[in-house]
């Protein structure tokens, strides 16, 4: 199988420059995401790779060929990329059979009909659609339409399969079976995975490795989900992830203080020096429970999500959200109520430079 090696990208509309030296290394036989905000250039990079548009500078490498070059004009036609592609809006025929649409490449590119059948019967047995071959896209639900798209983007045996937000168009429970089905696919047929998403539920949950870009298409950190769940490089990935909470921590006469200057800071101690911190967490990394040790808050608002309790929780003027499981709240009787004080517990916080506390602001 092969990888993508993308060395020094640029590429601009007029003066709009969208990448501007990009690199970007994705390893053979691994599922790949970048997750970025809107606008931040994902599709334009995928259609850099696909070969729909030509680089301005740098170069892409698929296996061990240059596909683009912008400095020797090298640019290899799309169709000799050995590239399957799923697009957010999956452009499914809707004229054509299951059958036909899935065996389109095939055709176009004048396989045999005997192997042709052969090929198309496979890529719609890959997907789970076997037996669904006559149907028209009208007569299939949005996810089986999106496996007839996967399976044609499969049917030409691509070394590189790049899916743009494939799954957007689909409701929540589908999307999820699809994520891990897609995931089970990379893993059976080995092949290699470019996923680009602004989803980072999506984009955690499939890869083996990860970038995050920011919205100017810079990568911030790439590694593990869990490397940059865990260990999030700075504020944005951190804040891109999940859920994030922010506190201001100042260290007043050699104690540490929250922004009031009078509540101490209750949890594990800051990593970096400065008179003015922010400690970030997210939701499920700290503990409110009824009296106990901790810092002090007030509920300000409970809800039940069912497989959680949400809250909001006041703490010297800020408002943060801390979760809890309702299967052990409800068990261990810690249901708190609106107006109700409490105490917080960090099992795990970041320390960042307190700059972060404005750029959040919104
Ligand atoms: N053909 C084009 N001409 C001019 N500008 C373009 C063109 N294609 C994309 N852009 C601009 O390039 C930027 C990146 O667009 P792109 O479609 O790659 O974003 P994206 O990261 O895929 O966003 P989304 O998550 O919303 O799909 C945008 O500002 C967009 O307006
Ligand atoms: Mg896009």
């Amino acid at each position: 199988m092969a990888g993508v090696r993308i060395e020094g990208l640029a590429k601009a509309y007029g003066d709009h420059r969208v990448h501007t030296g990009l690199d970007l290394e994705v390893v053979p036989g691994q599922c790949f995401t970048l997750l970025g905000p809107s606008g931040c250039g994902k599709t334009v990079l995928m259609r850099l790779i696909a070969g729909f548009e030509a680089v301005d500078a740098g170069r892409i490498l698929i296996g061990e060929r240059v596909v683009a070059d912008g400095a020797s004009g090298v640019h290899v036609p799309p169709d000799e990329r050995g590239i399957g592609m799923v697009f957010q809006d999956y452009a499914v025929w809707p004229h054509m059979t299951v059958f036909d649409n899935v065996a389109y490449p095939l055709r176009i590119g004048r396989v045999a009909a005997a192997e042709l059948a052969e090929r198309t019967r496979a890529a719609v047995e890959q997907v789970g659609l076997a037996g669904l071959e006559a149907r028209l896209p009208s007569q299939l639900s949005g996810g089986q339409q999106q496996r007839v798209a996967l399976a044609r983007a499969l049917v030409s045996r691509p070394e590189l399969l790049l899916l743009d937000e494939p799954l957007n168009n689909l409701d929540a429970n589908l999307r999820e079976e699809m994520r891990f089905e897609i995931k089970a696919l990379q893993e059976r047929l080995g092949i290699t995975v470019l996923y680009v998403t602004h989803d980072q539920e999506i984009a955690l949950a499939i890869a083996d490795r990860m970038a995050v870009m920011d919205a100017s298409g810079r990568p911030r950190q790439s590694g593990t989900p869990a490397e940059l769940f865990d260990r999030p490089a700075d504020d944005f990935v951190f804040r891109f992830l999940g859920i994030a909470n922010f506190l201001e921590v100042r260290r007043v006469d050699g104690s540490l203080r929250l922004a009031d200057g009078r509540t101490p800071w209750a949890g594990p101690a800051p990593d970096r020096p400065g008179d003015r911190l922010a400690v970030g967490f997210r939701p499920g990394d700290v503990v409110a429970s009824r009296g106990g040790e901790g810092l002090p808050g007030v509920v300000r608002r409970a809800s039940f999500l069912g497989a959680q309790v949400d809250y909001l929780v006041e703490v010297a003027g800020t408002t943060i959200r801390a979760a809890v499981d309702s299967g052990r709240a409800f068990r261990e009787g810690r249901v708190l109520a609106e107006g109700e004080d409490c105490r917080l517990a960090f099992l795990g916080v970041q320390w960042f430079d307190a700059g972060v506390l404005d750029a959040g602001a919104a």
